[in-house]
């Protein structure tokens, strides 16, 4: 497709985004922005309608899954202003999915460029503010060498892909339900699990999509022992205990959330890491056995794309056990939920530095 056939679609298009519909789909934008690497050397990002990349049949990508990818938003404010949320955080993430698959990381600045680029040249596709959607950045690294023997390339391509998006999960803030699986393994402990890469997602889908058959997501346990909660599907997992007077004098309740090599450190979970300790919650990262559940009076699925999704309950088949944490979202998480979601719009002073307000030029 041609530039000015691609503009016109999207001028269509345009007309017909129902913001508030929208939910985690692919909305064609008007650019995606680009930078390619040869021989250690990035070029400059630049913006095209072309939404297609010509690739060589025998890429790394292809042949031997080098990719990596990060998922980031931008925010229309209660105030108009567009924010976008630490995107620093995804541009680190992605240098160590990069070293971890042996590409060439992207400079920082270079990714900043990139996703302010691809900002501006896509603004129309903002949401606006009280729609509860949001623009979606989702930066590409890619091996584009071609090679048959088994092996890292040496070049490689930037790819930024915007899109508004709603909701992750349908509904404003709701429930879902999670089923384990002993018989899929998302990542090894020492595999690829704490990068940000298509492969984690493939080797997923064959317990992801046994889960949603049955109307579940899954839950992931850690692939050693099968015993340890290591991920919600694509989010980290989040409880919430109550501390006895025996345990702690000092705190009501803590926050607990996985200590795992094979997870993804997720930006979201550290951000509400922070929210959780400045309200006097006891934040605890470690192993955490699946039997647990039963202690925890919430429990929440987070990331980027879901923020937090509270789980109502966790199943696990082959043990016959339920875990229930009842159909409405907790007052804990419900908080810190708000509080996340107050900072992103602009609604609450962001004294941590978490979000950059984008000017922009016409
Ligand atoms: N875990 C996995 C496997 C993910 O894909 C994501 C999403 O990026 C997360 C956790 C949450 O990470 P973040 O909060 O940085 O989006
Ligand atoms: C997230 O952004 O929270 C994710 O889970 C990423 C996923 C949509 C690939």
């Amino acid at each position: 497709m041609n530039d000015a056939m691609s503009a016109s679609l999207n001028d269509e298009m345009m007309k017909n985004i129902d913001w508030s519909k929208l939910g985690f789909h692919y909305t064609e934008p008007d650019y995606i922005v680009r930078a390619a690497c040869h021989e250690g050397v990035w070029e400059e990002p630049y913006a095209t309608q072309d939404k297609y990349l010509h690739l060589h049949v025998s890429a790394t990508c292809l042949q031997y899954g080098q990719e990596a990818f990060e998922g980031l938003k931008a925010f229309r404010g209660v105030d108009g202003k567009i924010r976008l949320f630490r995107w620093r955080e995804n541009a680190r993430r992605m240098a160590k999915s990069a070293e971890g698959l042996y590409m060439r990381p992207v400079p920082e600045e270079l990714f900043g460029r990139a996703i302010r680029l691809a900002l501006e040249k896509n603004i129309d596709f903002v949401p606006p503010y009280g729609t509860g959607a949001t623009l979606y950045f989702r930066p590409l690294l890619i091996g584009t060498t071609p090679r048959l023997g088994v092996g890292p390339g040496r070049d490689f391509e930037f790819v930024v892909i915007p899109s508004p998006i709603g909701p992750y999960y349908p509904g404003k803030f709701h429930c879902t339900s999670f089923i384990v699986n002993r018989h899929v393994d998302r990542a090894a402990p020492f595999g690829t699990g704490q990068f940000k890469v298509g492969g984690n997602y493939a080797a997923s889908f064959r317990a992801t999509e046994a889960a949603h058959a049955q109307g579940y997501d899954c839950l992931f346990l850690d692939a050693k022992y099968h015993r340890y909660i290591d991920e919600c599907s694509a989010a980290n997992f989040i409880g919430i205990k109550e501390c006895t007077k025996e345990q702690s004098t000092m705190y009501k309740v803590e926050y607990l959330t996985p200590l795992s090599s094979a997870i993804l450190p997720s930006i979201t979970n550290d951000s509400l890491m922070t929210l959780a300790k400045e309200r006097g919650i006891k934040v605890t990262r470690r192993r955490i056995l699946l039997e647990e559940l039963s202690e925890m009076t919430e429990a929440a699925a987070c990331g980027t794309a879901c923020v937090i999704s509270p789980i109502d309950k966790v199943v696990d088949p082959e043990q016959g056990r339920t875990y229930s944490f009842g159909s409405e979202p907790g007052p804990v998480l419900s908080e810190l939920y708000h509080a996340l979601r107050d900072i992103q719009f602009g609604r609450a002073e962001d004294r941590h530095g978490w979000t950059e307000v984008i000017e922009i030029k016409n």
